[in-house]
C-alpha cells in the first residue's frame, strides 16, 4: 500500500526522505511526492507519477532545503495515479498532509469543506484531511487543538503526518488502523508507515498503537492516546541488521529471499526445537495451557499466507487428529458463525498489518472465539499485539511482493504449532522424533534444490510466450500448486490456475493441449499412483508436463514429460521442499519475461486497505 516517511532533524531531510520512498516502494508505487518546510522560504513539494526514481531525478540538483518534511509513495484507492492525486495533499500554502489508508466520511466531509470555501484540486480522499486540518486550526486558533480536533471527526482506517509553516519545527501524526512508528534518532526523529524505511538513521523505533497521535521534534517526542492522555510508548531496537533490506548481490530481491529460505527456517526453528521435540515453552508462556484446551482450529489470512493455512489444515487434521477449517479474510469477516467449544482463532501474516485479517481477528474476538494465536513476521506490528499468543517467523524483512520467504516460515512454524498441539492429542514420541529430524534437515535439503537454478531457468523458456497455466497438487500439495500459480500470475501476468489433480476430469482438461503448460509436485507419497495417472489424462491430450519430483518416485523424462528431481523428504514435510522449485520457475519466467519482478503491476506488499 501507500508508504509515510517523516523527518524532524538537525539538517537537510530530503536525502532521508527519498532514501526512505526507495525502501518503501515495493509496497506501492503509482506516485510519489515530498514536502520539506523552510523557515524561510515555506514548503516546498514535489510530486511526480510514476516509481520514486522519478521523483528523485525531478528533485535533481536543486533539492529543497530543510530540517522538517514528508513523504509518501502511493498505491491509488481514490483517484488515478496523478501528479494531482499524489501525497502531499495542501491547504493553501502553509500546511501539507501524508495519508495511508481510506476515509470512510470523506464526502460529508468535503461537502461540508467545500460550503465552506475550500477548493478541492484531487479526486483523494486524503486532500479533505488537509482542509480539515485547516478549518479546525483556524476554528481553535492552535495548531495542535485544530489537529485533535479534526483527527477526531475521521471515520476509517489511517496514518497520517502533518506539517503546518506555523510550526516550523513539529510533525503532528495519527494512527488509526494503518501502521506508524516513530524512529528515534540522536537529537533527531522520523517517523514511517515500516520501520525498513528509517533504517539507515536509526535502529530504535516507538511502535504507536492504534488511535495515538503524536508531535514529533527533532529533540522530544509526545504522544496522546486515544483517550486524550499523555503516554509514554517503549523504544524497541531492530533486531536485523540494516543490509537485511539490501538487495546485496542479487538481482532482484525475490532472488536474495528465495535463496534465503535455508537460513531462515534454521532461524525459525532456532531455540524451539531439539534433537526430537518440539520445545512448547518457546511457543509461549501460555502455550501449554492453550493447547490443552484446543478442540477446533479457525484460520483465517490473506493471499501467500492463507495458502499457508490450507497446508496447516491437512498437518492439524492428521497429526493432531483436530478439525481445522481456513478461510480467506475477507471472506470471513463478512458472514455468521457458528462458534465451537474450544476453538482457537488462528491468523497468519507476513506482515501483521493487512486489513482483512486484522478485521477478521477484531471481529471474531466481538464474535465470542476466545484465544488467538498469530503467526507473524513483523515484531510489533498491529496483529502481534492483538493476538493473545504468536510465534513470530524469523524471515527477516521481506521485499518482493510476491511473497517467498515468508511463506516457508511460515509452514516452519505451523508445523512446530502442529507438533505441540499433536502432543497434546496423542501423537507418539516417536513421530514426532522423526518429523522434527526431517524438519531440521529441510535446510540441507533446500540448498540442494537451490542448485537446480539453472536447470530451472531452461525449463523457464517453455513458459515465456504462454498465455494460461495449470499447476495440479494432490493433498497437502493442492495448496502448494495454488502457491505456485500465484507465483507465476503475480510476476509474470501469464494466467495460473490451480486444481486439485482428481479435479482435472470435471472440467479443466477441456483446457489442456500443447498451449498448456501443466505443472505438477510429485513427493512419495501415498496419492503418487493417483497422480501420475492424471498426468497421464495430460499426456493423452498433447498436454506438457513439467514435474518436480521426489528422489524416490523414480520418475524420469518422457515424450513432453520434462521431470525436475528434488530431494526425499517425509511426506508431511514434502509442501516446504515442493514450494522451492515453484519459486524458481516463476522468477526465472518473469525475468525472461522481462516483467518488474519485485514491483509486479497492480499488486502491493501490505494491503492495509480492505
Ligand atoms: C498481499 C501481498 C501477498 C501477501 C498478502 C497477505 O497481497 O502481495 O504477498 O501474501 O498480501 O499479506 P500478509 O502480510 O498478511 O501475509
Amino acid at each position: 500500500m501507500c508508504g509515510i516517511v517523516g523527518a524532524a532533524a538537525r539538517r537537510d531531510v530530503q536525502g532521508i526522505l527519498i532514501e526512505g520512498l526507495r525502501r518503501l516502494e515495493y509496497r506501492g508505487y503509482d506516485s510519489a511526492g515530498l514536502a520539506v518546510l523552510d523557515p524561510d522560504s515555506g514548503i516546498q513539494r514535489q510530486r511526480e507519477v510514476g516509481k520514486v526514481a522519478a521523483l528523485e531525478e525531478a528533485v535533481g540538483s536543486n533539492p529543497p532545503s530543510g530540517h522538517l518534511g514528508i513523504a509518501h509513495t502511493r498505491w491509488a484507492t481514490h483517484g488515478k495515479p496523478s501528479a494531482a492525486n499524489a501525497h502531499p495533499h495542501m491547504s493553501g500554502e502553509r500546511l501539507a498532509v501524508v495519508h495511508n489508508g481510506i476515509i470512510e466520511n470523506f464526502e460529508p466531509l468535503r461537502d461540508q469543506l467545500r460550503n465552506d470555501g475550500y477548493t478541492f484540486t484531487s479526486e483523494t480522499d486524503t486532500e479533505v484531511l488537509a482542509h480539515l486540518i485547516a478549518r479546525e486550526y483556524a476554528n481553535a486558533g492552535d495548531l495542535v487543538t485544530g489537529f485533535h480536533n479534526a483527527v477526531s471527526q475521521v471515520e476509517g482506517a489511517y496514518a497520517l503526518a502533518v506539517l503546518h509553516a506555523d510550526e516550523p519545527e513539529t510533525l503532528l501524526v495519527a494512527r488509526q488502523g494503518s501502521p506508524l512508528v516513530i524512529g528515534v534518532g540522536i537529537g533527531e526523529h522520523f517517523v514511517a508507515s515500516d520501520q525498513l524505511a528509517l533504517l539507515p538513521v536509526t535502529d530504535r523505533f516507538i511502535y504507536l498503537a492504534e488511535g495515538d497521535t503524536a508531535l514529533v521534534r527533532a529533540e522530544s517526542v509526545t504522544i496522546t492516546d486515544a483517550s486524550g492522555q499523555r503516554v509514554e510508548r517503549p523504544i524497541n531496537r531492530f533486531e536485523h541488521s540494516a543490509d537485511a533490506a539490501e538487495k546485496g548481490n542479487y538481482r532482484h530481491f525475490m532472488l536474495k529471499e528465495i535463496h534465503e529460505q535455508p537460513d531462515v527456517i534454521e532461524a525459525t526453528l532456532q531455540g524451539r526445537v531439539t534433537e526430537s521435540r518440539v520445545l512448547e515453552q518457546a511457543l509461549g508462556t501460555e502455550a501449554s495451557r492453550l493447547l490443552g484446551e484446543v478442540r477446533h482450529v479457525q484460520i483465517v489470512a490473506c493471499g501467500t499466507s492463507f495458502h499457508a493455512g490450507m497446508v496447516a489444515r491437512y498437518w492439524i487434521e492428521e497429526l493432531a487428529g483436530i478439525p481445522c477449517s481456513v478461510e480467506v479474510a475477507s471472506e470471513f469477516r463478512y458472514r455468521s458463525h457458528v462458534i465451537q467449544d474450544g476453538t482457537l482463532f488462528l491468523t497468519i501474516s507476513q506482515s501483521g498489518e493487512t486489513a482483512d485479517t486484522l478485521a477478521a481477528l477484531r471481529q471474531a474476538r466481538d464474535a465470542g472465539f476466545r484465544a488467538a494465536l498469530a503467526i507473524c513476521n513483523v515484531p510489533g506490528s498491529s496483529l502481534v499485539r492483538e493476538s493473545d499468543m504468536v510465534i513470530m517467523t524469523h524471515a527477516g524483512p521481506e521485499i518482493g511482493v510476491a511473497s517467498t520467504k515468508a511463506f516457508t516460515t511460515q509452514l516452519t512454524a505451523l508445523l512446530m504449532f502442529t507438533l505441540a498441539l499433536a502432543r497434546h492429542n496423542g501423537l507418539s514420541e516417536a513421530r514426532e522424533a522423526e518429523l522434527v529430524q526431517a524438519l531440521r534437515a529441510i535446510p540441507h535439503q533446500m540448498r540442494a534444490i537451490m542448485d537446480l537454478d539453472d536447470s530451472i531457468k531452461q525449463l523457464s523458456q517453455w513458459f515465456v510466450d504462454k498465455h494460461h497455466s495449470l499447476f495440479l497438487g494432490r493433498g497437502s500439495l493442492y495448496p502448494v500448486a495454488m502457491e505456485g500459480a500465484l507465483k507465476l500470475k503475480e510476476i509474470s501476468y501469464i494466467h495460473a490456475e490451480a486444481y486439485p489433480a482428481g479435479e482435472l476430469k470435471h472440467g479443466p482438461l477441456a483446457l489442456v493441449d500443447s498451449e498448456m503448460p501443466v505443472v505438477t509436485v510429485a513427493p512419495s507419497n501415498d496419492l503418487l499412483e493417483k497422480l501420475k495417472s492424471n498426468l497421464q489424462e495430460v499426456r493423452a491430450r498433447g498436454g506438457e508436463l513439467f514435474v518436480f519430483a521426489d528422489s524416490e518416485t523414480a520418475m524420469g523424462d518422457g515424450e513432453g514429460t520434462h521431470v525436475m528431481t528434488i530431494p526425499h523428504t517425509d511426506p508431511i514435510l514434502a509442501p516446504l521442499l515442493c514450494t522451492v522449485p515453484l519459486q524458481l520457475l516463476s522468477y526465472h519466467v518473469a525475468v525472461l519475461k522481462g516483467t518488474d519482478v519485485d514491483q509486479p503491476r497492480n499488486l502491493a506488499k501490505s494491503v492495509t486497505v480492505e
